[in-house]
């Protein structure tokens, strides 16, 4: 029975990091609203909300099948408090560090409405340092952390992040400054 949880486990964080990677890409291409050539902006944004929560389904499973593994011997406590595991806990932590601002993301996302926009993007920002700790934490972790296939997998979530940031910062340099329209004489803004 471990050998299975331990089976899928491995498989659950393969998928949500792969999810993971493809929500951070969406996220960078359409940051603070800048349209996407041939793409309506709405559409992907739901996909980058939808894609996200499958992520996070697959890393809720990752977590809970490898906690019934005997050989990973994961308390709950480690889910939630990184670097007290007793199996490799640098990279491990690391695994929980990700866990911690995927599960800051989800609350401030659902009590958007109540804390506003300006906490919600703050609380936001700290996805795009989530990504990088899941990669290391997959690298050291992970069995197959220098497996040919996994290595693969990895410079494909590289690339594709890598080239999103690279397009972003190349629209951002080229793309003239939105004017906000100011009411003659008054000095302030028409908004
Ligand atoms: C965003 C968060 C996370 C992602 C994307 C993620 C992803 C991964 C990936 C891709 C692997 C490598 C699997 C393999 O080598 O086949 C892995 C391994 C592992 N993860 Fe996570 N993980 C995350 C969080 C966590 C958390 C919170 C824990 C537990 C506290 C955890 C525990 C482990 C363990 C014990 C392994 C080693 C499994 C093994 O190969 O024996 N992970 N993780």
């Amino acid at each position: 029975m471990s050998e299975v949880l331990w089976a899928i486990g491995r498989m659950s964080g393969i998928v949500s990091l792969i999810l993971f990677t493809l929500s951070t890409v969406l996220g960078i291409l359409t940051h603070r609203g800048r349209p996407l050539p041939g793409l309506p902006r709405f559409g992907v944004v739901i996909v980058h909300r939808n894609v996200s929560l499958l992520a996070s389904v697959f890393l809720v499973l990752h977590v809970a099948t490898l906690l019934g593994d005997s050989y990973a011997k994961l308390n709950l406590v480690d889910v939630v408090v990184p670097f007290l595991g007793s199996f490799q806990p640098f990279w491990q932590g690391l695994g929980t560090v990700a866990f911690d601002l995927v599960l800051a993301v989800i609350i401030t996302s659902l009590l958007r409405h109540r804390i506003g926009d300006r906490a919600f993007r703050f609380v936001h920002w700290f996805v795009y340092a989530m990504w990088p700790i899941a990669v290391l934490h997959s690298i050291g972790n992970g069995t197959d952390g220098t497996s040919g296939w996994f290595v693969l997998i990895l410079a494909a979530c590289l690339i594709a992040v890598g080239s999103a940031v690279i397009w972003r910062l190349s629209t951002r340099s080229r793309s003239p400054r939105v004017m906000t329209p100011v009411a003659p004489g008054s000095g302030r803004s028409i908004r």
